[in-house]
């Protein structure tokens, strides 16, 4: 199984609209997934309850984890974190992380916050040891602004790879109300969005050398 986690402490930097997309993107290419939320706001938990039951299915580990996850015995668990996540909880959820996916806004708040975690992630034991692979996400960007500008440099300059640059829109605050992934909609309506996807899912498979290949 592959694990991979969806964190940034800083509040609404996007974390579970990556953790739900990347679940929604793995089951639509039949890949069994899981999604298991530790945020105690429960916000991916209630996305998946509210996930039409015509939509591929993921599955979804509550608090006895271990026990579910070896029922569900899934190809990939998609894990979604709280704000403000550090200490023993941030170790231990990067122990049982084989991928981290950073979701970075566009402000300066953002940055400021995002170089802090990178440092303290930087100095893990799974990273030093080249264990954990690490992407950052651009979210909600809107090209034509400074913030934007600026969250370009930043991540020029970061160590780890910006795997995505997601647009801001109002497609995904939609799929977050739906239990929907933008994968689970009509080409007519998510096409560009797909082809924005497209790095980070080919990154992702690429990671995932022993799993079978979500193409
Ligand atoms: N690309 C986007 N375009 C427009 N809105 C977005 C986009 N990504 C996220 N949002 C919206 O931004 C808000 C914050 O996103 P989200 O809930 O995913 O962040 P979070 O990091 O999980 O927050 P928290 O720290 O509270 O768990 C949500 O209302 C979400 O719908
Ligand atoms: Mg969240």
């Amino acid at each position: 199984m592959q694990t991979i986690l969806v964190a940034n402490p800083k509040g609404g930097s996007g974390k579970t609209t990556l953790a739900t997309n990347v679940a929604g993107w793995l089951a639509g290419k039949r890949q069994r997934v899981a999604l298991t939320d530790i945020d105690p706001q429960q916000s991916s938990a209630q996305w998946l309850a509210r996930r039409p039951r015509l939509f591929p299915a993921i599955g979804t580990v509550g608090r006895d984890g271990e026990s579910e996850l070896r029922r569900l015995d899934p190809l990939w668990q998609v894990v979604d974190s709280a704000a403000g996540i550090h200490g023993d909880d941030l170790k231990q959820a990067l122990k049982g992380a084989d991928v981290l996916l950073v979701p970075v806004s566009a402000s300066a708040f953002d940055i400021a916050a995002t170089q802090r975690f990178l440092a303290i992630v930087a100095e893990t034991k799974a990273v030093k040891k080249g264990r954990l692979a690490i992407g950052l996400v651009a979210m909600r960007v809107d090209a034509r602004t400074h913030s934007a500008a600026e969250l370009d440099v930043f991540l020029g300059g970061c160590a780890f790879p910006r795997v995505a640059q997601l647009r801001d829109a109002q497609i995904y605050v939609h799929c977050a109300r739906d239990g929907a992934s933008v994968f689970d909609l009509p080409r007519s309506r998510a096409e560009h969005d797909w082809e924005q996807w497209r790095p980070l899912t080919r990154w992702l498979a690429r990671q995932a050398p022993r799993v079978e290949r979500p193409a």
